[in-house]
């Protein structure tokens, strides 16, 4: 029997919410998160836990079907890949922030700082667009210390309820963009699973109808 193949973030924030919306679809899932793989009971489809940053390159490569993301992520590095359904939850901002002690005027207060973070090309496109030149450090996690131990002037991160931002002594200073989770689609789906994902999406919008 074919199955739809989604992956769902392995471990981090979206996890929880991403098998909570499934199994409010009625879709149980038989194993938890110790295995980088599990089937449905009920439903045809196979859930592989996936780290968040990899998702986008295994739906380009056809590798699984769907995905459960956060948006900021296909922003940052899966331009290519459709987005069939905005899920409503985990929503956050990609943000700039700086110490708190900057003097902070404008945008162009950037030029030529260091800036830390995950979101290169977020970062390189959001300047670029309003003609500022700055200097990028890239770092996979635990951004906002940098500042803090003289990596940089500056960072670039998501920013959900700001305690991360506060707690290092950092303020928001401009908001590049806002995400949620969606449902992602491979470029590379067959005829029969997109069948199995216009069943899921019927669900799921029902779902998030009820949800209000
Ligand atoms: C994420 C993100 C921010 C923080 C934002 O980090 O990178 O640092 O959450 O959330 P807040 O505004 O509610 O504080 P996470 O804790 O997932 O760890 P990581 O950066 O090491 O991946
Ligand atoms: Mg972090």
């Amino acid at each position: 029997m074919t199955k739809i193949r989604i992956a769902i973030q392995k471990s981090g924030r979206l996890n929880e919410e991403s098998l909570q919306i499934l199994k409010d679809c009625g879709i149980s899932i038989d194993n938890g998160k110790d295995q980088l793989k599990a089937s449905s009971r009920n439903f045809p489809m196979e859930v592989f836990y996936l780290r968040n940053g990899d998702i986008p390159q295994y739906l380009r490569d056809g590798v699984v079907d769907i995905a459960i993301i956060g948006e900021n992520v296909l922003i940052e590095k899966g331009e290519d890949i459709s987005i069939a359904e905005k899920l409503g939850f985990s929503k956050c901002k990609v943000s700039l922030a700086v110490p708190k002690s900057f003097k902070y005027n404008s945008v162009k207060d950037f030029e030529g700082k260091r800036i830390a973070t995950s979101y290169p090309n977020t970062v390189i496109n959001y300047l670029k667009e309003k003609g500022v030149e700055a200097d990028l450090h890239i770092i996979s996690g635990s951004v906002e210390i940098a500042p803090n131990i003289g990596l940089a002037d500056a960072i670039c991160d998501i920013v959900s309820s700001g305690s991360t931002l506060f707690k290092n002594n950092l303020k928001e200073v401009e908001v590049m963009l806002t995400s949620e989770a969606v449902l992602a689609v491979s470029p590379k789906i067959s005829e029969e699973r997109k069948e199995l994902l216009a069943k899921l999406q019927f669900r799921i919008q029902s779902v998030l109808r009820a949800r209000g």
